[in-house]
């Protein structure tokens, strides 16, 4: 049995509204000449939604609409906040909680990006939970530990259902915007170990059925053989997605990834 790719962009706080306008084009355009079995997902910035799901809602648009952050609060008195249920009106069908950038600098801990999940998911929105070690806890050999916490405080709190519609992004800190990559090996480690934490806690299928994705400074020329791993379901892509070209290759080696595994 196989399962077919997704790779997702996380274009972070970048471009102009007109440059964001280019790349959805770009892409669309690009996009246009494929068949694709993979799953392709776009995370502008919040205020660039409407940009995205007018092209994701087209009939035969080839990506989906994500953002990058969530409230965890229902509506109401949180001045600067999005809720999920405003991300369910505007037909953003994925986010991304959990993001390092998000732990570090805004204080998300994981009983927050919990509450995030739970609030997406409460819309039918797709979670993409991100976790990962820092290069310390690397180098000290705890990675294993500190992302098993993570997947426990999160992951395990969901119900099966809720788990089915949540996707995991496995993002090694010290390998994010650094040009610094894990290995083809040191991700398959990883990603097999959190496949076999979703076994341990939701059985088997749950666990085949879950996609697992990396993210991390990954490129049009390290895809390939990162996707190739059997247990790396795609790619959460940072600065190599706001390239309209690196980012179709991209594509490109999931397509071919997903057809040799
Ligand atoms: P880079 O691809 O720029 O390293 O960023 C990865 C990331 O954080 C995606 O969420």
């Amino acid at each position: 049995m196989s399962k077919s790719k997704i790779v997702i962009g996380n274009w972070k706080m970048n471009n102009s509204f007109d440059e964001a306008e280019q790349l959805i084009t770009d892409i669309e355009e690009s996009l246009s000449d494929y068949q694709l079995d993979t799953e392709v997902v776009l995370c502008p910035p919040a205020i660039y939604a409407e940009l995205v799901t007018d092209h994701a809602s087209l009939e035969d648009s080839k990506f989906y609409a994500g953002l990058q952050n969530v409230s965890e609060y229902d509506n109401g008195a949180y001045t600067g906040e999005v809720s999920a249920s405003m991300l369910a009106n505007m037909d953003v069908d994925f986010c991304i909680v959990g993001h390092s950038e998000r732990r570090k600098y805004f204080g998300e801990t994981d009983d927050i990006v919990l509450k995030k999940m739970v609030q997406l998911l409460n819309q039918q929105l797709i979670p993409v939970m991100c976790c990962g070690e820092n290069i310390d806890e690397r180098k000290s050999g705890n990675h294993f530990d500190v992302v098993q916490k993570q997947i426990e405080a999160t992951i395990y709190k969901l119900t099966p259902e809720q788990m089915e519609r949540t996707i995991i992004a496995y993002e090694p800190i010290w390998a994010i915007g650094t040009g610094e990559t894990a290995t083809p090996a040191q991700a398959q480690e990883m990603m097999s170990f959190i496949r076999s934490l979703i076994e341990r806690k939701f059985g088997t299928e749950v666990a085949f059925y879950t996609y697992i994705i990396y993210g991390g400074s990954c490129n049009a020329s390290n895809a390939l053989n990162i996707f190739s791993q059997p247990d790396v379901d795609g790619g959460l892509i940072g600065g190599a997605s706001l390239k309209a070209d690196e980012f179709i290759k991209i594509i490109e080696a999931a397509e071919t990834a997903g057809k040799e595994n």
